[in-house]
């Protein structure tokens, strides 16, 4: 992979901070956007915009068009039979809330069990709190191992015929563990269970393949996969979104609507409530072509070199002064690296690593239940991407060397 090309495409990149050439290390949370994103947006409203499936005129079917071509293109991504089980939505955050919501009002009831993960981001943890507050769904949680793997014998014990729906992130946003979906929707199914797959932090690094994954929902966002904020994704199987109802009311996911009454349209329009993002979904639509481009396999193998790399110098250079959470074992795990570092505050760390022009995350991570089961407040994360130079991981860790020993001097 030519990491100096592939910087060119990024301009946020020239950025500096601080006198120093910003090396942005925090793409869990976000990605930056390539040119051919950026331009995709401007192009899209320069020429195409319009409202979609309204208007008879020439350029609102060519508004249409491009909407329903970025479907098809998602489509593909996920490798879905049929478009109409991709939903455009804000993100993955609304598209959990949307099908947690409309799942408690078709497939859930009262005493029916919902089981997630303690390596959940909020965004699919208190929706289903929702749940459990409002119909008196009961929520249990799969525990991790020492590295933060899933326990997978957790799913023999909690697995009952009034398990409704299994929920997990494919990767963990904090540990970077890639959970074996295959293997837990298989047991989700067996007991009758609906699967819902995170995907946030999977769709940036690797093709995804519902059919293989074995999943009946799913979701991501385009803003850490190289496309906008304020598009995301909710893909589910045509034929479980056809019994769903609507969670949100209004425009165009009607057929018809009457004062004593409303019908709905068949999905995707059924969950696509109001005017969609449009120039999101075209320019996630060219975010994932430009991610094609480049090759999964060049991509993971990179990115693993570079996570796997930045474990190692951490552990070099700063031995017991740093504790760094995640499977011990490449293939486990993604590249996304939280440590904790003996005597220094997260927050310190991140403040200190930015007046070295370098971007980490600190904080809960939107993982409290996480952060209390390691027994930690918080934690530093590093999150490098396809971007990011061998160069940068060593600015880094020499960043964290000199922190460690500027709040911890080595003893005479
Ligand atoms: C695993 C995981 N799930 C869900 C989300 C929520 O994504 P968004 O804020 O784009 O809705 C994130 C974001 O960090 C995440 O890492």
């Amino acid at each position: 992979m030519d990491v100096g090309r592939i910087r060119a495409d990024f301009p946020l990149l020239e950025r500096s901070f601080h006198g120093h050439p910003l090396a942005y290390l925090d793409s869990a949370a976000t990605s930056q956007k390539p040119r051919v994103v950026l331009d995709a947006l401007t192009d899209y409203y320069s020429r195409i915009n319009a409202n979609p499936h309204r208007g008879v005129y020439e350029l609102s079917v060519e508004a249409t068009d491009a909407y329903e071509a970025a479907r098809a293109r998602v489509a593909r991504f996920l490798n879905a039979p049929d478009p109409s089980g991709v939903i455009f939505l804000r993100g993955t955050t609304e598209a959990l809330n949307v099908l947690a919501d409309s799942l408690s009002h078709s497939r859930l009831a009262s005493g029916d069990h919902v089981l997630a993960t303690v390596m959940e981001h909020h965004s699919n943890i208190v929706p289903w709190h929702f749940l459990r507050e409002r119909s008196g769904v009961a929520v249990d949680y799969v525990d991790i191992d020492l590295e933060g793997r899933l326990r997978l014998e957790d799913y023999d014990r909690l697995l009952t015929p009034r398990t409704k729906v299994v929920t997990l992130t494919h990767v963990s946003n904090v540990l970077g563990t890639v959970n074996p979906v295959r293997e837990i929707a298989d047991r989700a199914h067996a007991v009758g269970a609906l699967v819902i797959l995170d995907a946030a932090q999977s769709a940036p690094h690797r093709k995804l393949d519902v059919q293989e994954l074995g999943v009946d929902f799913l979701a991501f966002s385009g803003h850490k996969t190289l496309g906008p904020m304020g598009i995301g994704v909710l893909w589910g199987r045509p034929e479980l979104l056809a019994e769903l109802p609507p969670s949100l009311g209004g425009g165009e996911m009607i057929s018809e609507v009457h004062l004593d009454g409303s019908k709905y349209r068949e999905p995707p329009a059924r969950f696509e409530a109001g005017t969609p993002n449009v120039g999101g979904a075209v320019a996630l639509s060219v975010a994932l072509d430009y991610l094609e481009g480049i090759g999964w396999d060049e991509l993971r193998s990179y990115e693993r070199e570079l996570g796997d790399t930045l474990r190692t110098q951490l552990v070099d250079a700063l031995g017991d002064r740093i504790q760094v959470f995640g499977p011990h074992r490449s293939e486990e795990r993604e590249a996304v690296v939280s440590f904790a570092l003996r005597g220094v505050h997260p927050h310190d760390i991140a403040s200190l690593l930015d007046a070295d022009g370098i971007a980490v995350r600190a904080g809960h991570h939107c993982a409290q239940p996480l952060m209390e089961r390691l027994d930690v407040p918080a934690l530093t994360r590093a999150s490098p991407y396809l971007y990011n130079t061998r160069a940068e991981i060593d600015r880094l860790v020499e960043g964290l060397t000199r922190i460690s020993h500027l709040f911890q001097p080595a003893r005479a």
